[in-house]
């Protein structure tokens, strides 16, 4: 899950890293009473998950509670690449002496995690990655060591941070890492990290990506999803424990056991679409290996629950839940659906038991079932379906 500026910034403070005081608020009023109580100049900030706020005229300076006003409704219901504005964040405006670049992510392809810091912060980073890569110091950490001063200052002089700054940078890098590690975090981000005129160093922005895997044992962090633009869908699908994923543009729902056998899935429905008005995928959902009726009437619950489905394919191949079970849980399904269902539904069932499975849906013999045998005449016949029903 990404994070807002202003909750990454409130895990920042909660672990020491110095921030400035601000509140977030969602209307001109709020705004303008938030300014008079800073007390300040303050800069209004779009709160929007996606990067280059400032150049999208998401981040604006105002010297006065009535200036924060105007420029806070400007600011919000703005579309900034595809997010709408519905919080701003204000914040007290800082003088800027210089501005750095630091972050702690886990980095996959090297199996370990890494730091990157540079001197020259305020440019896009992915822009100084490859015009300037000497001027973004990467830095491998290991997990078991982890940052301690002398390692943050290590980071730092590598990223020629000015000697005046370092001892306090180190500081807040050695908080920095100690909200990754204990946030359960993959991306901590600081961009603008600054110094101020009295060589202070302050994180001015804040991104944090934390770790779904890991939010069992952060029941906290369930308070830092944003209802308001989770996916209806999504939520439902994560409230049952489903590994659920929707995506945009399809007409074809898609249930299948195994994350790989989905994957091919959705290629070969993408393929047979196009010859029938190319419709596409409408969702990845992997009902994993023990499907059982309930599991499949909770997949197919949040399948047709989704307007853009036309049509359903579940592509099922049985191994230890073979197929006779995985028959039964579709009829059972579709009578714990009841008139729900209105959809139709391709089904094609290989691997273990298969010929028993296939007997217990033809007895059921349910009016939006369809049997196909192969994956590749079942996805033709889910994409010819979908387009008549679209
Ligand atoms: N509190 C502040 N006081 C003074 N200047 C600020 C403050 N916050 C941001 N700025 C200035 O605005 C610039 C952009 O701010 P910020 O980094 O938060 O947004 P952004 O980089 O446009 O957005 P994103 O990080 O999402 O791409 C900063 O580089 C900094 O110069
Ligand atoms: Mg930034």
């Amino acid at each position: 899950m990404d994070l807002y500026e202003y909750q990454a910034k409130d895990l920042f403070a909660a672990h020491g890293v110095p921030v400035l005081p601000g509140k977030t608020v969602e209307t001109a009023e709020d705004a303008k009473a938030a300014a008079a109580e800073l007390g300040t100049a303050v800069v209004v900030k779009a709160q929007v998950k996606v990067g280059g706020r400032g150049k999208a005229g998401g981040v604006k300076l105002a010297e006065t509670p009535d200036e924060a006003a105007e420029k806070a409704t400007a600011i919000l219901g703005l579309d900034i690449k595809g997010h709408t504005v519905h919080r701003v964040l204000v914040t007290t405006a800082s003088d800027i002496a210089e501005e750095y670049y630091f972050s702690f992510l886990l980095d996959r392809s090297n199996r370990t995690f890494l730091a990157m810091a540079s001197a020259e912060g305020g440019m896009e980073i992915e822009q100084l990655a490859v015009e300037r890569p000497d001027a973004l110091a990467r830095i491998p950490i290991d997990a078991i060591v982890g940052v301690d001063k002398a390692k943050a200052v290590d980071i730092l002089t590598q990223a020629k941070f000015p000697a005046v700054v370092i001892d306090d940078a180190a500081d807040a890098v050695v908080k920095l890492w100690e909200t990754f590690v204990s946030e359960d975090a993959t991306l901590v981000e600081v961009n603008p990290l600054v110094r101020d005129p009295q060589d202070k160093i302050i994180a001015l922005d804040g991104k944090v990506t934390l770790d779904d895997n890991a939010e069992f044992r952060h029941p906290d962090h369930a308070a830092l999803v944003d209802q308001r633009t989770e996916n209806a869908l999504e939520a439902k699908a994560k409230a049952k424990g489903l590994n659920y994923v929707k995506l945009d543009d399809g007409q074809v729902g898609i249930i299948g056991n195994g994350a790989g056998l989905v994957m091919s899935t959705l290629d070969v429905v993408a393929y047979a679409g196009e010859k029938h008005g190319g419709v596409k995928p409408a969702n990845f959902l992997d009902i994993g290996g023990g499907a059982s009726a309930q599991v499949m009437a909770d997949g197919l619950d949040v399948i047709l629950g989704d307007p853009d489905v036309k049509a359903v394919f579940v592509n099922v191949f049985g191994g230890i839940t073979a197929c006779d079970a995985v028959a039964t849980g579709i009829v059972e399904a579709l009578k714990i659906l009841g008139d729900s269902a209105t959809k139709p539904l391709v089904v094609r069932l290989d691997g273990n038991n298969v010929v028993e499975g296939r007997k217990i849906l033809d007895d059921a013999n349910h009016p939006l079932v369809t049997q196909v045998d192969t994956m590749d005449n079942a996805a033709d016949k889910a994409a010819e379906l979908a387009h008549a029903g679209a």
